[in-house]
Parts: structure tokens; sequence; C-alpha cells
């Protein structure tokens, strides 16, 4: 019945938590918490770009995402008074670069793709960085395409931002599965009138507004049970 399964990239293909134990080993014993407030910065600020000038030809805010997540990264440092080198910055941004997919990114897309269903990244991350990230996790072969907000300059959870997947496929809303392990970005897919599955990998509760996701699993994997 879907004719596109569409990907969230950063926390759903990509663990983003990850960077907790590079961090751990540069500020001991603050690892996790730099991560967690490292995303949580991240995120705000595509927020407070894309609501404070919601122009359809994008925001005069706009940064890319790459420079959204250095500057975020400089942020919590300082509020967290961990002292940010520039070789330090430089290990952090390189991991970034090249985040560790999770184990079963690759056998869902590849699996997906198996049974002759179009399969794509829709991304608040800029073009440059999601090039990288799915080379160095080798999914390219399994993507058919890697779509990116950078085209209006607008972040998730805008609407043109999940309407550029209608531009880049001849496919009709209800013929695509939207796939994220963010609850945030699961509840404003569906919003935009997306079926969504939502990836709960660690049992949190589902938002607290709007409605539940079509679909919920602890592993990117169950996917391929309702597709
Ligand atoms: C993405 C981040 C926000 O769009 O998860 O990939």
């Amino acid at each position: 019945m879907y004719k596109l399964i569409a990907f969230d990239a950063y926390g759903t293909l990509f663990d983003v938590y990850s960077m907790g134990q590079l961090a751990e080993e540069l500020f001991p014993g603050n690892g996790q918490s730099f991560a967690l407030m490292w995303r949580d910065r991240q995120i705000e600020y595509t927020r407070l770009v894309t609501m404070s000038d919601p122009n359809p030809n994008g925001s005069q805010y706009y940064l890319p995402f790459w420079e959204l997540t250095i500057r975020s990264l400089r942020y919590v440092c300082k509020r967290m008074g961990l002292a940010l080198t520039a070789e330090y910055e430089k290990r952090l941004m390189d991991q970034y670069a090249k985040l560790i997919g999770f184990e079963d990114s690759l056998s869902v897309l590849k699996a997906i793709k198996d049974k002759g269903i179009s399969t794509a990244i829709l991304s608040n991350g800029s073009k440059e960085m999601l090039a990288t990230v799915v080379e160095s996790n080798g999914l390219q072969p399994y993507l058919d395409k890697v779509v990116t907000v950078e085209d209006v300059r607008l972040f998730k959870t805008a609407p043109q931002a999940y309407e550029l997947l209608l531009k880049a496929f001849p496919v009709k809303k209800e013929e695509i599965l939207f796939v994220s392990s963010n609850a945030w970005d699961a509840l404003a897919a569906k919003w935009f009138g997306f079926d969504v599955f939502w990836v709960n990998r660690l049992g949190h509760p589902f938002e607290e507004i709007g409605s539940r996701p079509d679909y919920e699993g602890n592993a990117l994997g169950k996917v391929l049970e309702v597709i």
C-alpha cells in the first residue's frame, strides 16, 4: 500500500546519543547530560529560526543544520561550564559528521528496496553533512533520494519541509509512510497528513498533544511488519 518509506535521519537512522561516549571521554562525568542538552539546543535553534520568520521563501535567520550543531555545541559547553578547546570541537564535529548508524539501519532500508518500495531520507540536515553520513554508513545504494530542508530554508516542523517529499516523488500523501524516532517529528508529520511510524527505542511516552502515530515499535525493523 505504501509507495515510499521516508526516514528522519538524526536519531532515527543515525545515533545522535552515541556522541555521549566521546563527550564522556572529553568531559568526564558529563557525557550523557551533555549529549542530551546538545541535541535539545540544536533542535531549539531550528525552531527559533523557523518560527521567527516562517516565510515560504525561507527564513532570513536560516543557518545550515551543521552550523546550528556547532553553535549549539558551543552554547551547551558554556552553559555547563565545560572547556571546549578547538581540538575538542573538531573531534566532536568530526564524529558527528560520520555518526554511527543504528545496527539495523542498512538492513531495513535494503529489505524495503527488495520489496520494490522507494526509500528516502527527509532531514533537517544540510546537504553535505547528510551526504557524508549516508556514505560513511554505506546507505546510498538503498536510498532513492536524500531530501533536505536546505531547499526551503525552513526546518521541520514547518509544513513546507514535509511537503518536499511530495515534490521529490510522484506519489500521493497517503502513499507515504514517514518514520521517525523523534516524537515531535512523528507528531508534526502526522499533522501534515502522512501515515507515521514512531520508532520508540527507549520506551518513552508519546507527546501529550495531537493524535497518536499510526504505528509504534521499539526498533527500526518493526517497520517491515507494517508495509
Ligand atoms: C533530522 C533531525 C532533526 O531531521 O532528526 O534528521
